[in-house]
């Protein structure tokens, strides 16, 4: 195919994983990449045989490409994303979407004005068993969905000494700093948005390298209340010393349950009212020659070599499908805000001895802050330094 989009990277370690799954898709090349250490692009571009090479966004974003994938550290995905909408790209952005209310604005503001489709790549949502739940809901075979919730328990205190960037972003300020691959999966099969967050700590156990006590408390339990009455509830723990369970899920309906495996043999389980009057469980896999969507019944071999559980493809190629079928993006502006912004406020919740503070809704807000709910108006997650 000739005119194939051009898509350019910035952000060259993680970028390496949206240069495969975008190198799956026929119809689209990934022409340059970009790092502000120019060895580090280099590295990757040799590697994966692209062309053009830069250590300056601001250049890359100014040649013809179609599409910008935003990959570096979690403060720069809004500004960046921001001026790659602002000259004229498609953009795919990692997660969360945003650091702190003033950049959700700025980059509402860069969707509207523009014709470009925007993602958050948060590739936790596409994960087969959650792909899977999230039809039965929509089929309504859990009936009324009133509780759920996500955990993400990942120890990176080395890590963090690595990717020095984590240390400030993700355990050097309190509250909910990680928030969307539990709180993503969960919205989706809700069908809803958190309308207020209490967020709690348990303390801090741990220090860093250099002796000083992380600012995040080692786990942080996000409270959110949904729109129609519902309670999630989101553990993300990234200090505690123990064994990973990033994707831990559960789901309760007024017709069936759901729980995540939890480890050591265990299996995804449900319960539906609809296939058993008695609450027993069942294998999740049973219900999967009837219900599983078609992305996941004959995944392409890219899917399944593709990292987090088949996601790190499937986000990109339905992010493809919807520029070139021009359809909405699979996670918009609004939904990527109703993921990222939760998290945000439950910084004001746990300096305030966990109150319940609202989350707004940026497909309302049309004058900023002025249309914030009172309490976000000059508070520390409006802008983020
Ligand atoms: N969705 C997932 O499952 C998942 C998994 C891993 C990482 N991530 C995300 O990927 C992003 C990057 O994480 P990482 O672990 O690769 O971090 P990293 O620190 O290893 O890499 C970030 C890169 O960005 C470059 N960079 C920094 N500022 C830049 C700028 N202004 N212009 C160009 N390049 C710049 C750095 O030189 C570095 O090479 C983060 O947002 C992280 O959360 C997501």
């Amino acid at each position: 195919m000739t005119n194939k989009l051009k898509v350019g990277i910035v952000g060259a370690p993680r970028g390496q994983s949206f240069v495969r799954s975008f190198q799956a898709i026929e119809e689209t090349d990934v022409t340059a990449i970009c790092d502000l250490n120019i060895d580090t692009a280099e590295r990757v571009a040799n590697q994966f045989n692209i062309d053009q090479r830069y250590s300056d966004f601001g250049k890359m974003i100014q040649s013809d490409l179609d599409i910008i994938v935003v990959s570096t550290p979690m403060p720069l995905h809004a500004p960046q994303s921001t001026s790659a909408l602002q000259e004229g790209k498609h953009v795919i952005s990692g997660v969360p979407a945003a650091t702190d209310l003033q950049q959700c604005w700025k980059l509402a503001q860069a969707v509207e004005d523009g014709k470009n489709k925007y993602m958050m790549a948060e590739n936790y949502v596409y994960m087969k068993p959650n792909i899977l739940i999230r039809e039965l809901a929509k089929q309504g075979l859990f009936g009324d969905i009133y509780f759920g919730e996500g955990q993400y328990i990942h120890e990176l205190k080395a890590f963090n000494e690595i990717t020095r960037w984590r240390r400030k972003w993700q355990t050097g300020r309190n509250g909910c700093t990680y928030p969307t691959h539990s709180l993503g999966p969960v919205l989706q099969w809700f069908e809803d948005r958190v309308s207020t967050v209490s967020c709690f700590g348990s303390g801090h156990h741990y220090k860093d390298q250099s002796g000083r006590q992380y600012e995040n408390e080692d786990t942080i339990t996000m409270i959110c209340k949904t729109t129609r009455g519902g309670l999630i509830e989101i553990r993300v723990d990234m200090l505690s010393d123990r064994p990973h369970n990033l994707n831990y899920y559960s789901l309760q309906g007024t017709k069936g349950c759901y729980e995540a495996a939890r480890g050591l043999g265990d299996q995804p389980k449900i319960w539906l009212e609809e296939y058993s009057d008695q609450a027993v469980w069942q294998p999740l896999s049973d219900f999967e020659g009837q219900y599983m969507p078609e992305i996941w019944r004959n995944p392409p071999q890219e899917a399944l070599q593709a990292g987090h559980g088949g996601g790190d493809y499937f986000e990109v190629r339905e992010f493809f499908d919807s520029i070139i079928n021009d359809t909405k993006s699979p996670i918009d502006i609004y939904e990527s805000l109703d993921m990222t912004v939760p998290g945000l406020v439950s910084e004001v919740s746990i300096n305030r001895d966990s109150i319940s503070v609202e989350v707004p809704d940026f497909r309302s807000i049309k004058n900023f802050p002025e249309d914030l709910p009172k309490i976000l108006q000059n508070s520390e997650s409006i802008s983020w330094n």
